[in-house]
């Protein structure tokens, strides 16, 4: 039967453990063997001599000289005596045999021997060749004074029996290992076959008589199996008919017994902020992250922990800085994080937003890497890997990780919780291997990144970059046909769950339909009601490709003089990370390109450019989205881009066009909007002149297919399936680790 290398590695170590358990086990045995062989040969060499001694002694006992001498010999010629000599009582030499060896005579007998009185002396000595026994046994021991026989055995044969001993032990030891061997790979692949046939009976048996059919060994295998079913059955049912939040607490429900979910991110959903009268009133960050995660939070709850950022924050939660959201239907709960100014200039401005964000967006701006910053941005993340920990009510929480604020949490968080399920969530492109070895600290980051059950991104091109990357700077193993990284024996699964928003949009549903926004808008602008109407909406931040756009509307008015007067471009833009050099002169550079191109075109109190630079609440933007005429989205680089979807989903009276970037994720997805090169002033006019052109019939067919699109592949598909690929991570590692307690090793 063909063998899976570990099992064969596995075998292979077993055996070499086994034969040297057996070795020890046969080299103590014949040490211990050995020992007492000596211990009885000494005794029966000192019996024998006595027994010699006492037939000898009659004889012996008056002789003298030549006659005793002449007894001497005669008593060596006995094949293991190798000598015998009498002395004197006070141990001077008298007579000795023939060839007595020189070393052991009388005159060498130690003290004891030479009073050991009646009962004689003996003990095992080494001798001129090899181990010898002496024996001093008194002549005469009636005698006030009598003289000492002296007999040497040679006991060498001793020493021969243990060679022996111990060549046989080894071959008896090997033996017994041998048949132990066989008969426990027999006895292990019996049961092992019996094992799989009742492990097959049961998953065949039909799924509610598998309880029935089980022994109760294979009980919390079957639960892992089920679930395992389970999720590929949701999964499919969830392609099948389309993911809602209900079908997403359906997930969570059944594949994680309803288990709450931490997410980590440095934005918080709701914002704090102190109203100047005493009060507090609550902001809805501009943010791409908040517009995605917040339905899923509503529809799973669990714990939101972010960086309290607002003016208010921290008046508004309780003693653990706590405080339950949203604000008017309280669901789930928000942990506050106070950071100092210290942390945040070099975690959140430095490090991410100087560093990482230049760094994974093509558009321009040189990444700054500062050590100090570098020093906050491990502090911080550590920081908030130990809310985690404080956090979790089981030692294998679900934590879904939050962007580029946090490449190192993974690695920190696994260290605490090595049983937890870490998804992390890229929302920004990766760059190439080459751009990203730029970032001084390119080993850690991944490493911390690896600590991650699976770490997302929005495109398949971002998840390849990142595998490069690893495969670049790390020690790690690449499975490309898993889409993994495995590293000191652990799994990162690298997938694309492209984002998108909720749908249907709460947002949408509460505003009013398009026609009244159509008009009210206008109003509110001054503006004709007739007026042609585009729309911009970003935090103001140079990968957004603001001044391009605005380049674009200038060419347009250009080249289709007939607009001129008759078209309004509304750029909403949320003011972001201020106190950032580049944003700065970005915010100087916006405006004053808007006031260029106002000033050169400006006519009749029409002016083309309409900026509101200042943070505007959701309902205001679907407003103005129902308005508009057309949106352009013309980000430089963009990991996905909610706008464009957003716009989509105001769209229920399927007016409007979306003219947008092909450098951003949504551009792969939404390939019925009016795709533009923003870098290409020329073609980006033209394709506002087409949206503002094109017949109602075409602009209806186009949304229809995008809205379709943005339905199916909405934000809880997006967390559906970054969570089922999470459960059945979790349910193969439980399989797995069970599988490998149970196999036994013919397995
Ligand atoms: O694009 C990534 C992202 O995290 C968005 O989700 C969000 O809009 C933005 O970056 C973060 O902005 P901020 O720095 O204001 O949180």
């Amino acid at each position: 039967m063909h063998q899976q290398p570990s099992t064969m590695r596995a075998a292979i170590r077993f055996l070499l453990l086994f034969v040297a358990a057996l070795a020890v086990l046969a080299w103590g045995a014949s040490a211990l063997f050995n020992r007492q062989a000596m211990v009885w040969a000494e005794r029966d060499m000192g019996l024998r001599a006595r027994l010699l001694a006492s037939s000898a002694e009659p004889s012996l006992r008056d002789a003298t000289g030549a006659s005793a001498r002449r007894l001497l010999d005669a008593m060596v010629r006995d094949e293991r005596l190798m000598g015998a000599a009498l002395c004197h009582p006070n141990g001077r030499p008298e007579v000795a045999s023939n060839g007595f060896p020189a070393t052991l005579g009388c005159a060498s007998l130690p003290g004891e021997a030479l009073r050991a009185g009646d009962a004689g002396w003996d003990r095992a000595i080494s001798g001129p060749s090899g181990a010898s026994h002496l024996t001093v046994i008194p002549l005469g021991a009636d005698t006030a004074k009598p003289r000492l026989l002296l007999l040497v055995h040679d006991m060498s044969f001793v020493d021969r029996r243990a060679d022996t001993t111990i060549q046989y032990t080894f071959i008896a030891f090997a033996l017994v290992g041998l048949l132990g061997a066989a008969a426990a790979t027999v006895v292990a692949r019996l049961s092992w076959l019996s094992w799989t046939e009742q492990l097959r009976k049961v998953l065949l048996a039909p799924f509610r008589a598998m309880d029935a059919v089980a022994p109760r060994l294979f009980q919390p295998l079957l639960s892992d199996v089920r679930g395992l079913v389970t999720t590929l059955a949701v999964e499919e049912a969830g392609a099948e008919t389309g993911w809602n939040p209900e079908r997403l607490q359906q997930v969570l429900r059944r594949q994680l017994g309803g288990e709450g979910i931490l997410v980590v991110a440095n934005r918080e959903p709701y914002v704090h902020e102190r109203d100047g009268r005493g009060g507090l009133r609550v902001v809805h960050p501009a943010s791409g992250l908040v517009t995605a995660l917040e339905p899923v939070m509503r529809a799973c709850s669990g714990t939101w922990i972010a960086h309290g950022s607002g003016s208010g924050d921290f008046d508004a939660v309780d003693a653990s800085d706590h405080v339950r959201v949203p604000p008017d239907r309280p669901i789930y709960d928000l942990r506050r994080l106070r950071l100092s100014s210290e942390e945040e200039q070099g975690y959140y401005y430095g490090f991410s937003n100087e560093g990482l964000w230049p760094l994974c967006h093509m558009a321009h701006t040189r990444p700054e890497f500062r050590s100090r910053d570098w020093e906050q941005y491990q502090r911080v993340n550590r920081r908030f890997a130990d809310a985690v920990a404080d956090e979790a009510s089981s030692p294998d929480p679900i934590v879904l990780v939050q962007d580029y604020h946090f490449a190192l949490l993974p690695r920190y968080l696994r260290a605490r919780l090595p049983r937890a399920t870490i998804l992390t969530f890229w929302h920004i492109p990766w760059p190439n291997a080459e751009r990203f070895g730029v970032c001084p600290w390119e080993r850690e980051l991944l490493d911390g990144l690896l600590g991650s059950s699976i770490v997302g991104f929005h495109t398949q091109a971002h998840c390849n970059n990142f595998m490069e990357s690893v495969d670049r700077y790390l020690e790690a193993r690449l499975d490309r046909e898993r889409h993994s990284v495995v590293q000191g024996g652990r799994e990162t699964l690298v997938r694309a769950y492209p984002i998108s928003i909720d749908w249907p949009s709460r947002y949408a549903e509460g505003t009013a339909p398009a026609a009244e926004c159509h008009a009210a808008v206008r109003r509110e602008l001054g503006i004709p009601e007739d007026a042609l109407l585009g729309v911009g909406v970003d935090r103001l931040d140079y990968t957004k490709g603001i001044e391009e756009r605005f380049l674009a509307v200038e060419r347009l008015l250009e080249r289709w003089p007939t607009y001129r007067g008759r078209f309004w471009f509304v750029q909403i833009a949320a003011p972001s990370r201020v106190i950032i050099e580049a944003y700065r002169t970005l915010n100087e550079r916006v405006e004053a390109l808007a006031h260029r191109i106002n000033e050169r075109f400006g006519r009749d109190g029409w002016r083309p450019i309409i900026l509101e630079r200042s943070h505007h609440e959701p309902p205001a933007i679907f407003r103005m989205y129902r308005a508009a005429d057309l949106c352009y989205v013309s980000s430089l680089h963009d990991g996905m881009n909610l706008v464009a979807k957003e716009f989509v989903a105001a769209r229920d009276d399927l007016r409007g066009v979306l003219v947008l970037s092909r450098f951003t994720g949504a551009a792969r997805e939404l390939s019925e909007a009016l795709i533009v090169n923003p870098y290409d002033i020329d073609s980006a006019a033209a394709a506002l002149a087409d949206a503002l052109a094109m017949p109602e019939d075409e602009q209806e067919e186009r949304m229809r297919a995008m809205r379709s699109l943005v339905s199916e592949l909405n934000v809880y598909r997006w967390a559906g399936k970054m969570l089922l690929d999470a459960t059945r991570t979790r349910r193969r590692e439980r399989l797995a680790s069970r599988l490998s307690v149970g196999k036994g090793p013919g397995g």
